[in-house]
């Protein structure tokens, strides 16, 4: 069986998940690698941007490492083969309805945040994202012209109680190893589907977590609160719109795009899909410039939620920290390495 499948995409992912490589040898060399095409590269030598032999492998696998993909060159392509369509199918094949993100500042960054330093330092807060459900694959959605003129777009938003409950259950099993709360945001004001999930979450909660503090916020109030005060936060639960959103405000608490990594996750016992939350970086592809560290961090989480090994993400995590300690920083970062040399830096530490 394969540990490591990765998939390293498109502009930048390669040069990421390079550095990946040499850090599994160094750390996990008995962890069995394996490397698939993705997304535009893919698309390039198969016709499509996810192939059925890849998706059998991903989901074959104990974890699946993604890069990123996409990239100005793809853009004329038809939408259901884009290097875009190849990750929401990847997400929906690997059902992984739960997405991790970390919002963390680590100790010798702390000035790099675009906040001030006490807003930040310290910072540890994780939101969980509903990944495969919610208005970005709901149907009906069209674009369709209007007889008077002018058009009309739609889409939908749907969710059902089971995919609200089972990704609440996510956030209250990681709040209880962490400082014990949840944040659920939804618009319960205005949109039913926000009703039903503070209904459900707050049910779930009596019924199996009354021992976490648990806690709703209307999702804007929740954008103001992440920026204005973050350290309240311990888990945050939402769906899958307002998570990608707030999942990039927090993104900046933190100082680069390039430093955080993501986790998602679905029924336990089945692969979870680590990767950088950044894209394909077409503005800084094949320049050696990126910063390796999101990819890095991807693998560490990876370590610790699908190939049981908490003791080596420990590791891996101290390194990273230690690195950055060293002042090893990438151009993002304010400094001066290429992508290699910061891979070598964590090497050194670790
Ligand atoms: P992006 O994340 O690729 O880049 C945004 C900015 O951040 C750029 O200036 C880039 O140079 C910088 N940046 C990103 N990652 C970095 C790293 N590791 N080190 C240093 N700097 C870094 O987002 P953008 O430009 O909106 O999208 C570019 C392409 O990537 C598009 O085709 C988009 O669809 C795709 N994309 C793919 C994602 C994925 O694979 N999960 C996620 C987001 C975008
Ligand atoms: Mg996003």
């Amino acid at each position: 069986m394969t540990d490591l499948l990765l998939l390293p995409g498109d502009g930048i992912g390669p040069e990421v998940t390079a550095q990946v490589r040499r850090v599994v040898s160094a750390l996990a060399p008995d962890l069995k690698v394996e490397e698939r095409l993705f997304g535009g590269a893919s698309y390039d030598a198969h016709g499509t941007p996810l192939t059925d032999e890849a998706l059998a492998t991903a989901k074959a696998s104990r974890a699946v490492l993604m890069g990123a993909v996409g990239g100005p060159q793809w853009a004329g392509v038809p939408r259901d083969k884009r290097p875009e369509a190849g990750l929401l199918a990847l997400r929906a094949g690997m059902e992984v309805f739960a997405n991790l993100r970390p919002a963390l500042c680590f100790q010798p960054l702390a000035d790099a945040s675009s906040l001030k330093r006490e807003v930040v330092e310290g910072l540890d807060f994780m939101i969980v994202r509903e990944l495969t459900g919610g208005i970005y694959f709901g149907s009906p959605r069209f674009i369709e012209d209007l007889p008077g003129g002018g058009k009309r777009a739609v889409d939908t938003q749907v969710y059902t109680t089971a995919e609200i409950e089972r990704v609440a259950r996510v956030a209250f099993e990681l709040a209880r190893g962490r400082r014990n709360k949840v944040t659920s945001a939804e618009k319960s004001n205005v949109m039913d589907s926000g009703l039903l999930w503070r209904q459900v979450v707050t049910d779930l909660h009596a019924r199996d977590y009354a021992d976490v503090e648990l806690e709703h916020i209307l999702a804007d109030n929740a954008a103001m609160q992440i920026v204005k005060n973050p350290k309240q936060f311990d888990v945050m639960v939402t769906d899958n719109l307002f998570g990608d959103i707030l999942s990039d405000i927090s993104a900046q608490l933190t100082g680069s795009l390039g430093m955080l990594p993501s986790a998602a996750l679905g029924v336990a016992g089945k692969p979870g899909l680590y990767e950088p939350i950044h894209g394909s970086a077409p503005d800084i592809a094949g320049q050696c410039l990126a910063n390796p560290l999101a990819a890095i961090l991807s693998f560490e989480m990876a370590l610790r939620w699908s190939l049981d090994r908490t003791d080596l993400a420990d590791t891996l995590f101290a390194a990273v920290n230690k690195a950055l300690e060293t002042g090893a920083r990438t151009r993002d970062l304010g400094g001066a390495l290429t992508t290699v040399q910061m891979g070598d830096a964590v090497l050194a530490a670790l």
